[in-house]
């Protein structure tokens, strides 16, 4: 890790640290009029690390707000302990970005039976009791990402090629969408040859770099790889590069965080990216504006954008970064 990203999760873990320890109990919190709890999945991810400073950045500008950020360590067990002691705490609203749908659904349905409000967001769950989702249309998004496959191998009709296919969390929304949206346009033609059998990275860098260097010890020829996420086409791309192929090959990832993704597009290691942006700030105001009494739709979808060697150094310079 660069020294600036252990000092941004540093600065990070002190402002969650911070949070956290407003608990309703103390006097700050009880002058405030909500108390509000989310529940992270993990905050090691660079797109988990940006969710979670986009709600802090958002919850610093209501000062009637007490943010409770949790933190599951990418584990369900932990996730579920989390949310029960949220529930415990009688918080006004409940967040919640779920590692998985089926883990997490009982505990959803717990806050919701103590008729706590509940915004799910990014990866849903096994009901549709809560009160709101927010998040990317992932379906959309892996339609996008087929597409551009597509013309990347020759046009419809005509595109040809081997591609890996990379899958995040087997147990989450996001990986089937991202998959099914793709398909939509990839099983259209006949050229293209799929190399794995439903591969999963769990979203992970090293996982993605380990199945990857397994596909390209067993295929002479690899021509597009399409990771569920940026981390995961990027272990990819690291896994060509070691191999000396890197070149062979056009690599498709998700996310596109302007200091990840969009950076990695403009230096050319990656094809492609499609932006998946955060619900921190968007579900953190839906949230109030729902204690304060006003009507919030069932989902709010946040939009998306392909970012290719064409938009990312202007990307780039929009987020403040010199490309
Ligand atoms: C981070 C992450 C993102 C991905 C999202 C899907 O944990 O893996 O990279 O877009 O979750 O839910």
């Amino acid at each position: 890790m660069k020294r600036r990203d252990m000092l941004g999760l540093a600065a990070l873990t002190a402002a969650l640290i911070a949070t956290s320890a407003l608990s309703p109990t103390s006097a700050l919190a009880q002058e405030k009029k909500w108390t509000i709890g989310f529940s992270q999945v993990t905050t090691i991810e660079p797109w988990r690390a940006q969710f979670n400073k986009d709600i802090l950045a958002e919850a610093a500008k209501h000062p009637d707000v007490n943010l409770i950020i949790t933190d599951g360590e990418d584990k369900t067990e932990k996730q579920v302990a989390d949310v029960e002691n949220l529930i415990r705490q009688q918080v006004d609203a409940l967040l919640i970005s779920p590692k998985e749908s089926a883990g997490l659904t009982g505990v959803v349905q717990e806050a919701i039976e103590a008729k706590i409000p509940v915004f799910v967001l990014d990866r849903n769950v096994d009901t549709k009791d809560y009160t709101q989702f927010v998040g990317g249309d992932n379906k959309l998004i892996g339609r996008a990402a087929g597409e551009y496959a597509v013309e990347l191998l020759g046009g419809k009709g005509k595109a040809k090629g081997n591609v890996v296919e990379i899958w995040g969390g087997m147990g989450t929304e996001p990986a089937h969408d991202r998959h099914d949206g793709f398909h939509e346009f990839t099983d259209k033609e006949p050229g293209i040859k799929y190399l794995l059998d439903k591969q999963s990275g769990d979203w992970k860098q090293d996982q993605a770099y380990n199945i990857m260097a397994t596909a390209l010890r067993n295929n002479e020829h690899i021509d597009l790889v399409y990771g569920h996420n940026d981390p995961m086409a990027y272990g990819a791309y690291l896994a060509a590069k070691d191999a000396g192929r890197e070149k062979e090959m056009k690599f498709i990832g998700i996310d596109g965080l302007p200091n990840e993704g969009v950076q990695l597009v403009n230096k050319g290691e990656l094809t492609a990216t499609f932006v998946y942006a955060t619900p921190g700030a968007e579900g953190l105001r839906q949230a109030i504006k729902y204690l304060n009494g006003e009507k919030v739709e069932k989902e709010v979808i946040l939009p998306t954008k392909k970012i290719t060697k064409e938009n990312a150094a202007e990307v780039l310079k929009e987020n403040g970064i010199n490309p």
